[in-house]
């Protein structure tokens, strides 16, 4: 038989004819008469039951499915989902997994809660847990405003240097964090710069001389006449908040002039702007939003940003 079927043969009709022929009797006595040829223009399509593995693979992924979907929450229906006998909870493996996590916190962040900013401070254990802890708190509450280590962005000032508007010991952060400004709260930190030139408070001249008085607290000044003048207007109108010179009010809130961090731009035209019609930032308040550890840590953390006073 293998003869005739050796590979070396030259294909002929009649070789063709004959190797069907063996098949058909090779197929004859593998399969009786259940299979069937079917003959289109020559070519025979043949009609092979699949193999045993296979077939019992395809039964054991149905059973398989079957009774996934009788243990586990599986399949739609108008009344709500199919619970699963078994009663399986993603939800409330997530919830266990919170509480473990929150278990394992407990007594560090029980400890925090419990202590003062200094005894914290004074222990390294714990001060690294709640600089740690501070972090992730920062990213998730102030980062979009403050930028990611408090560097600060556009208006949002920097947490991370030692210049302070409201100051930066850990109790006046911890003022800022828990009440915010100018959000409206009662107790939130709050002044308000006047609109000198909206509301006429002063003439567009006499602006322009208090601009070339600030500018000149950074040695910018182009007129020494109109900074002198402007010394005076600074004096009466604008030292209560900033302090003598632009040293900066940190009990109002009023911030430096004489250095070179601006909240709202430094330039002749900016300073001028900010006097004739203020802009003013706001935050939130977070003493209602997060506990006490969360607060303490986020103290903490910023004030081991670089800048703590
Ligand atoms: C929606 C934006 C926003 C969010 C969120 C925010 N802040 Fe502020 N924060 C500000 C603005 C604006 C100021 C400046 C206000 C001003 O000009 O007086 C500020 C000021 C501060 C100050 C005072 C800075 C200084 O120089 O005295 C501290 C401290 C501070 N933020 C900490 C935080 C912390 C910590 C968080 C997160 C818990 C936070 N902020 C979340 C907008 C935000
Ligand atoms: C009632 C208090 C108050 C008075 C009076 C006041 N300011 Fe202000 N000023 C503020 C506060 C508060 C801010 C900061 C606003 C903020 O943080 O968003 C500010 C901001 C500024 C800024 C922007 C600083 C920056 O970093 O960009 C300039 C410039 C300025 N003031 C100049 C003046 C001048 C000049 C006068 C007087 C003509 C004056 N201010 C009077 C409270 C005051």
């Amino acid at each position: 038989m293998t003869d005739r079927l050796d590979p070396g043969r030259p294909v002929t009709h009649e070789g063709m004819q004959a190797t069907r022929e063996i098949k058909d009797v090779q197929d004859k006595i593998a399969f009786g008469d259940s299979l069937e040829h079917l003959e289109w223009d020559g070519i025979r399509e043949l009609d092979y039951p699949p193999p045993r593995w296979w077939v019992l693979t395809f039964i054991g992924t149905i059973l398989f499915a079957a009774l996934w979907m009788v243990l586990y929450p599986s399949w739609p229906t108008p009344f709500g989902t199919w619970r699963g006998v078994l009663g399986y909870d993603q939800r409330e493996v997530v919830a266990e997994d919170v509480a473990r996590a929150e278990e394992a916190r407990a007594p560090l962040v029980g400890a925090i809660g419990a202590a003062e900013l200094a005894g914290i401070q004074s222990d390294p254990g714990l001060m690294n847990y709640a600089l740690r802890g501070g972090q992730v708190a920062f990213n998730n509450n102030c980062a979009q405003c403050h930028a990611l280590g408090g560097a600060g962005q556009g208006f949002f000032p920097s947490l991370a240097d030692d210049n302070w508007i409201w100051g930066g010991t850990p109790e006046q952060i911890e003022y800022t964090i828990r009440h915010g400004i100018r959000n409206g709260g009662d107790e939130a930190r709050d002044n308000i710069m006047p609109n000198f030139g909206a509301d006429q408070i002063l003439t567009r001249e006499q602006i322009q001389d208090v601009t070339e008085y600030v500018l000149s607290l950074t040695g910018r000044s182009r007129s020494a006449e109109a900074a002198e003048r402007g010394a005076t207007l600074y004096a009466e109108n604008c030292a209560a908040c900033h302090g003598e010179g632009g040293a900066g009010l940190q009990e109002l809130g009023g911030p430096r002039l004489n250095d070179a961090i601006w909240l709202y731009g430094g330039d002749r035209n900016s300073v001028f702007n900010q006097i004739y019609r203020p802009k003013l930032g706001v935050m939130p308040a977070f003493g209602e939003r997060l506990d006490d550890a969360t607060i303490k840590m986020l103290v903490l953390y910023v004030h081991s940003l670089g800048g703590g006073q």
